[in-house]
């Protein structure tokens, strides 16, 4: 079965037979968007946008949590930092995926400032998912708390330093807008798709 997720029944074959190849092309606008995404870029795209979403809403929750009882904030920002180290490492394994796997052609063309500005975002996203577990990873260990992986206590290779731990919470903060950003703009795109019915989204429906 196969899950689109624009309302279109359309496949990626079919919208490319009713693709106008005239203004653009004319304009010589029309760039070859080489997409073709397997099942484990699939896969780890959608774990990822589950594992994010839930990631920054934990995040700007437990900023606020209380001191006392003892125990409680804590408890919220380990767990936070579990998730946050889990979501580093899919990245590391969703980019070197990426490196190693070349897209296949699927045939879509679209305006290249679109490819462009598709790609921009990608990479902004990719860069951004990165740095938000380094940058939070480096803070905690500038801080005399030990980093717990679930409960298990991580070697601490940093002494502690609290201008370099607050420069650290700084990048994590302004990292962290960014990201909404970039989602919010991500998912205006994917919008944007759905209701041309280009095919676009289709490239990341879950098959099976
Ligand atoms: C993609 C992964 C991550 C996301 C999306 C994320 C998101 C956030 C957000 C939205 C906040 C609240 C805003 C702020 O004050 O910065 C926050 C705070 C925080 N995060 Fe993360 N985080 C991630 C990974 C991590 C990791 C791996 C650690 C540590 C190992 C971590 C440690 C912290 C800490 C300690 C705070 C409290 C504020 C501070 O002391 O800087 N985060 N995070
Ligand atoms: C936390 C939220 C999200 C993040 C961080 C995210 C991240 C990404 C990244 C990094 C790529 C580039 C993949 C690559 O080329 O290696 C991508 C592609 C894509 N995403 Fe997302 N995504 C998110 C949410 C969504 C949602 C909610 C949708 C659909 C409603 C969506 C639809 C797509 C589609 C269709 C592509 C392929 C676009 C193309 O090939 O031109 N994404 N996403």
């Amino acid at each position: 079965m196969t899950t689109h997720l624009d309302t279109s029944s359309r496949t990626a074959e079919t919208d490319r037979d009713v693709q106008p190849h005239s203004l653009a092309t004319d304009l010589g606008e029309i760039s070859m968007a080489k997409r073709s995404y397997g099942r484990v870029a699939i896969g780890l795209h959608w774990l990822l946008v589950l594992a994010v979403f839930y990631q920054l809403a934990l995040g700007l929750w437990m900023i606020d949590l209380p001191k006392v009882p003892v125990g409680l904030r804590a408890g919220w920002f380990n767990w936070h930092k579990s998730i946050g180290l889990v979501i580093g490492l899919l990245m590391c394994l969703r980019l070197a995926w990426r490196v190693t796997h070349a897209l296949q052609d699927d045939g879509l063309k679209m305006p290249r400032w679109q490819h462009l500005v598709s790609k921009l975002n990608h990479f902004c996203l990719y860069l951004t998912l990165l740095l938000m577990p380094l940058s939070g990873f480096l803070g905690s260990n500038f801080t005399p708390y030990p980093v717990k992986f679930f409960g298990w206590v991580l070697p601490r290779f940093l002494d502690p330093s609290p201008e370099l731990k607050a420069l650290c919470s700084l990048v994590h903060e302004f990292t962290s807008y960014t990201l909404i950003a970039l989602i919010v703009l991500h998912l205006l795109g994917a919008l944007w798709h759905g209701v041309k019915r280009d095919g676009v989204l289709s490239r990341m429906a879950i098959k099976s």
